[in-house]
């Protein structure tokens, strides 16, 4: 029997359990679940990864120390160059001497690409990141004929015009890029050269065959609606999707999450919206697999997830009054506490729906709202950084289903929304972690949870990430203020685990099983 410390009646915690088997499988674990993203855009690229003259940087200009924090994430992919800035942008801009390389407006963030970092000096960084990297195409400008010659030039061995002027340019080996995005929120009015849903599935269609033509060993992802409260959701998928269905391998989601009311119980819940998101598109996505009765399973691609808000009223401002300018600090969101258990709980969500969502890129990696911000002295961890590195360091193998049970509360802006939520992931060693979220604002969760199924589990490690207050934020001058500790604070008796999780906490319990 496990006993759940005592405590008087008025303070007793809320009981919550939660049950696990090996035979409850979801999925596989697809690695690129933990992907982010990387665009030209602000202090993404120019000031971010990229800074020469920094003594931080290399011979290449790339920050060593921001691919060390980036190391720290384990990356699988980087999404490149855009975004939004995609749908302006010429690929031919960014390769041969640098010299050479024009000067544009970028229409997407009203400022001044110099094109000084291209295509090879990002795959260069994507080698010393230990990652790979996944290349938007322009499907707003630009069409069929830049695709194809893109994917030519990047993957094809040599003796043709493009591969043989990236040989000139000096990569004698294919660079290799295996996963291409169709363009970029095509649906959005704010895109440059936004489409119908019927120009859009036709134009992917096209480019999908040809780039397949050229390297039939890769995979592209088709555009789904930019949100998942934009007027044309769901039409937008039908049709665009009844257009290219044979011929794409993923569609994608975009999704980011406000706390504009300052409720916090309503934000928590966003991760539950995001589940429903998800589900939605998978139903559209086999009732036109369906439809067409073609046994080809479409997966997700959710190639932009995060919470973004905090920088928008200083955007505006900047961009005001520096209208074409150059590494202007955009998008740069101080992540604060309540983030971070949002991104936690948006990590849950991303496993227990990974029998479908094969890709994921945390939306994005260096100073744009993002887990990693730089000054021109450091780099240092923002909050989300945290529950990131949990779940892409721990949560690689087998999504287990657990099996939750415990109190519903209502907010604002949701109704009957689980206090808890938890993610399972059994590692090929045989290991086992569970992520659990504790959304009660103020009151502590016993949480008991069966684990009879596994032979033997030995908890080894609990890590929270808790404060006190919502608000608080990492800074270059306070960079620990909000830091996951590793604590012991758990009972176990014959395959029974009770802990008491703090109001408001992100949880990571490690356990070896006897086969680990
Ligand atoms: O990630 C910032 C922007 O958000 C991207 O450029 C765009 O695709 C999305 O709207």
């Amino acid at each position: 029997m496990v006993e759940i410390s005592s405590a008087s009646e008025s303070n007793k915690p809320k009981e919550a359990s939660l049950i696990l088997d090996k035979d409850y499988v979801i999925s596989r674990v697809d690695d690129r679940l933990y992907g982010s993203f990387v665009e030209h855009l602000g202090r993404s690229v120019y000031g971010g990864i990229y800074d020469p003259g920094n003594p931080k940087s290399d011979q290449n200009g790339f920050r060593q120390d921001v691919i060390r924090m980036v190391k720290g994430l384990s990356v699988p992919l980087v999404r490149y160059p855009g975004g939004n800035f995609v749908s302006g942008f010429n690929w031919e801009d960014s390769i041969g001497p640098v010299e050479q390389r024009p000067r544009r407006l970028d229409l997407a963030w009203a400022t001044t690409e110099t094109n000084e970092f291209g295509l090879h000096e990002f795959c260069e960084w994507a080698k010393q990141a230990n990652t790979q990297v996944m290349y938007a195409i322009n499907l707003g400008t630009r069409g069929i004929d830049a695709a194809r010659n893109i994917v030519e030039y990047a993957n094809h061995p040599g003796g043709t015009f493009w591969s043989d002027l990236r040989k000139k340019n000096g990569a004698e080996q294919p660079l290799g890029i295996k996963l291409w995005c169709l363009g970029n929120e095509m649906d959005g009015p704010w895109q440059i050269g936004q489409k119908t849903a019927y120009e859009y599935g036709r134009l992917a269609n096209e480019s999908a065959k040809v780039m397949k033509w050229v390297d039939p060993s890769i995979e592209v992802v088709a555009c789904g609606s930019s949100a998942y409260d934009m007027p044309t959701f769901g039409d937008w998928e039908m049709e665009m999707l009844d257009l290219c269905y044979e011929n794409v391998d993923y569609v994608s989601l975009h999704r980011y999450y406000q706390n504009q009311i300052h409720d916090t119980a309503s934000f928590l819940a966003k991760s539950v919206d995001m589940d429903s998101f998800i589900k939605t598109v998978v139903s559209i996505c086999d009732a036109i697999g369906g439809k067409k009765h073609n046994k080809k399973k479409l997966n997700l691609s959710f190639d932009e997830w995060n919470v973004w808000y905090h920088s928008v009223d200083q955007d505006k401002e900047i961009q005001a009054n520096n209208r074409w300018g150059r590494g202007l600090h955009l998008l740069e969101d101080v992540y604060n506490f309540e983030d971070a258990l949002l991104v936690g709980g948006m990590l849950i969500t991303l496993l227990k729906n990974s029998d479908r969502v094969k890709i994921a890129c945390l939306a994005q990696l260096v100073n744009v709202i993002a887990p990693i911000m730089t000054s021109s002295t450091g780099c240092w961890a923002q909050t989300i950084y945290w529950p990131f590195m949990h779940v892409s360091a721990y949560g690689r193998g087998q999504a287990l289903q657990p099996i939750i049970k415990c109190e519903n509360y209502s907010a604002k802006e949701a109704d009957d929304v689980p206090l808890i939520d938890a993610a399972a992931v059994m590692g090929d060693d045989s290991s086992l972690t569970i992520f659990v979220l504790n959304r009660s604002m103020d009151q502590q969760v016993a949480l008991t949870c069966d684990l009879r199924a596994f032979p033997t589990t030995e908890c080894k490690e609990h890590i929270l990430l808790h404060h006190s207050d919502v608000n608080p934020s990492n800074n270059e001058q306070n960079p620990d203020e909000v830091r996951p500790q590793t604590i012991r604070d758990w009972k176990e008796d014959q395959g029974k685990f009770a802990v008491e999780l703090l109001p408001l906490s992100w949880n990571v319990f490690r356990f070896s099983t006897r086969d680990s």
